[in-house]
């Protein structure tokens, strides 16, 4: 079995990209990996947060993930906070990186760009990634296609500490989606779908009504010419319909333009795709938002396994260093 981690942080909504180029492939491969979730809080806390929001989030995003099938009893489900080792080995991997590696982080300069306060915790967020990734001798790292930076610099951090103190982390590699990738805005479909930038009507979220999702479908930008065609750089708007429509279909984006000639009929089909493939999350979602504490209670749970995993990494990074055992 194939050790997996990924993560997701509990800010914002979720959206159809989280969906597409995460969650789903996560739920997909619960039975044939041994697979490790992670809700994200320290990394949510990079940027200012409302505590009692940040709470309400990190539960919800917990319900989204089971209610798209993540089954606790079959995966490791856990909040990263709860795991004191993910902060204690990031300090580490700070320690691994080099300052020039961490200030090329493309993701870095975007959200510094978009904020007032840069905190140092920003800058080092790839860091905690690393931490988070190497902790649980991950081999596979499942993300969407804006996360394939920050999993180059994990190989690279433990490549260079095993290389320095010898043979400790497994170095992972990204898997990254063929269709879905990089789900892009609805309304500005040069700029990926994002939690953090404000645009509601060019997000699709998880947790959606029907009517609402058929209406940002329907006001979706569409390019110039009335040409189905997947063509990603000329024709922005319709590739992205046509890859939302084939990860939702498991066709092929190329090949399903072949079946319209006009924007209208392809923004109702893949409307009613997204709308039936979410159905019975949300479904789900209603039922067990009415329990938090069972919430609550999964990820206890997950805590004290994956505390178990990342215990034992931490026995073997310090004495690799030779800092003293606790
Ligand atoms: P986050 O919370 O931004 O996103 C969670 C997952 O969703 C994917 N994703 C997308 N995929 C396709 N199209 C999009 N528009 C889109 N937007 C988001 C992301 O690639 C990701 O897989 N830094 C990470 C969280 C993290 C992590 C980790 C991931 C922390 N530690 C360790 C993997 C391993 C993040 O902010 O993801």
């Amino acid at each position: 079995m194939t050790r997996v981690f990924s993560g997701i942080q509990p800010t914002g909504e979720l959206h159809l990209g989280n969906y597409l180029g995460a969650i789903r492939r996560w739920v997909d491969a619960q039975h044939t990996d041994d697979a490790i979730h992670c809700v994200v809080d320290l990394h949510a806390i990079t940027v200012p947060q409302d505590p009692a929001s940040l709470r309400a989030k990190t539960i919800e995003v917990t319900q989204v993930l089971v209610s798209a099938g993540l089954d606790p009893d079959v995966c490791t489900l856990f909040v990263q906070s709860q795991v004191a080792e993910h902060a204690e080995l990031s300090w580490i991997m700070e320690c691994t990186a080099a300052f020039g590696e961490l200030r090329r982080m493309t993701q870095f300069k975007d959200k510094s760009d978009r904020t007032d306060f840069v905190s140092a915790g920003l800058f080092t967020y790839p860091a905690l990634q690393a931490a988070d990734i190497l902790l649980y001798d991950t081999e596979k790292v499942p993300v969407g296609d804006d996360q394939r930076q920050h999993i180059e610099l994990a190989r690279d951090l433990a490549t260079r500490f095993n290389h320095r103190y010898g043979d400790t982390f497994v170095v992972p590699a990204h898997d990254i989606p063929p269709v879905a990738a990089r789900v892009m805005d609805l309304q500005a479909p040069e700029r990926k779908m994002s939690k953090s930038v404000d645009s509601p009507q060019g997000t699709v979220l998880v947790l959606d009504e029907p009517a609402v999702i058929e209406r940002k479908f329907k006001r979706a930008v569409t390019d110039s010419g009335g040409e189905v065609r997947y063509d990603p750089e000329a024709k922005p708007g319709v590739s992205n319909l046509l890859s939302i429509l084939a990860a939702a279909t498991g066709g092929d984006p190329e090949a399903l333009a072949g079946g319209y000639s006009r924007y209208g009929p392809l923004k109702a089909d893949t409307a009613e795709a997204v709308v039936e493939m979410l159905r019975p999350l949300q479904a789900r979602f209603a039922e067990l938002a009415a329990d938090p504490g069972e919430t609550d209670r999964i990820l206890r749970v997950g805590a004290d396994k994956a505390r178990k995993m990342a215990g034992a990494t931490m026995v073997r990074v310090r004495d690799r260093l030779g800092l003293p055992a606790i």
